[in-house]
């Protein structure tokens, strides 16, 4: 799929034109067309982003109309209010959702084949009103979800156990917010589990040490946009690498929001489980084992992505 990939990035703020910059800089697609209400906006990422990316690889980097969305691999939502400081995801539901409904049956109408990815928060509520609006397959629309929260989680156990991120398996499920969860009980060093990795290297491993990384990740969002008004490079590069595993058909195992239809009792609500991305979408929705309370937590969060959804009309 890399020979002439295009993607469309709807929304050219501080997420979408991270994206497009990253995107552009990285050489895996050979199109992106960046589109913004605020047209202006647009023209002046892209020409900021070609300029720079004269430095590497060719790609056509160009602010369009979302007509140009036409023969996207995948189009990208990044459009919406953004968290302002203090204020929690789910309160941007309302405002957000208006803004879908305004836009994805006119991007499925002029894009009937291309993915969809939902990057505008509450993104699982959002993600579940996409795939609604859309009419789509469930496994062509899908959210960030928490691909984030993961990167953060592993940061964090990197930092602590000196350990390359890229060698620590463990997943945050659920909700990309307030009620997400850490699958502590499958998180594995280098296939070993924490506790006995700990014993080997003679290193802390209390439930307090796991307590507050827990909570560095569940917190992140707000201690950045508290300093800098709004996160944009992290969660660019989750994306990237969500469009990286359908541009290249890798079978990528990332914690994407999708449609969890069965999988721990759950039904007909959008969250994140370890899913398999490729170039037709989701293939597969991992069910990894959890403890008891790693699945009533995990219940819990599902109620709480549908209570958002029961709380406006969609
Ligand atoms: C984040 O977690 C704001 O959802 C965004 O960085």
């Amino acid at each position: 799929m890399n020979k002439g990939t295009k993607i469309a990035i709807v929304g050219a703020g501080r997420v979408g034109s991270t994206l497009a910059y990253t995107l552009a800089a990285s050489g895996i697609v050979r199109e992106i067309v960046l589109i913004d209400a605020d047209r202006l906006r647009a023209e002046g990422e892209a020409m900021d982003i070609v300029h720079a990316v004269a430095f590497s690889s060719p790609v056509t980097i160009k602010a369009g109309e979302m007509v140009e969305a036409a023969g996207a691999a995948l189009t990208v939502i990044a459009a919406g209010a953004a968290q302002q400081v203090g204020e929690s995801r789910r309160a941007l539901l309302q405002r957000n959702a208006a803004v879908l409904r305004g836009m994805i049956p006119e991007i499925v109408r002029i894009n009937p084949e291309g993915l969809l990815l939902i990057a505008t928060n509450p993104v699982d509520a959002l993600t579940a009103i996409a795939l609604r609006l859309s009419g789509l397959p469930s496994m062509r629309v899908f959210g960030s979800g928490t691909v984030l929260d993961t990167a953060r989680l592993r940061a964090e156990l990197s930092t602590h156990y000196a350990v390359d991120a890229r060698n620590v398996h463990a997943y945050v499920l659920g909700e990309h917010g307030d009620s997400e969860l850490v699958a502590w009980s499958s998180a594995r060093l280098a296939t070993v589990p924490l506790n006995e990795f700990c014993k080997m290297a003679a290193m802390s491993c209390t439930s307090e040490d796991m307590a507050a990384m827990e909570s560095r990740v569940r917190e992140a969002a707000y201690q950045i946009i508290r300093r800098k008004g709004a996160t944009n490079f992290a969660i660019a590069k989750a994306l990237m690498r969500i469009i990286e595993a359908v541009v290249r058909d890798e079978g990528a195992v990332l914690t994407v929001s999708t449609l969890v239809e069965g999988q721990y009792g759950i039904q007909g609500v959008c969250l994140s489980l370890p899913a398999v991305i490729d170039a037709s979408g989701i293939r597969l929705v991992i069910r990894i084992p959890l403890s008891k309370d790693e699945e009533a937590h995990l219940v819990q969060s599902a109620a709480a992505v549908r209570a958002m959804l029961e709380s406006i009309e969609h």
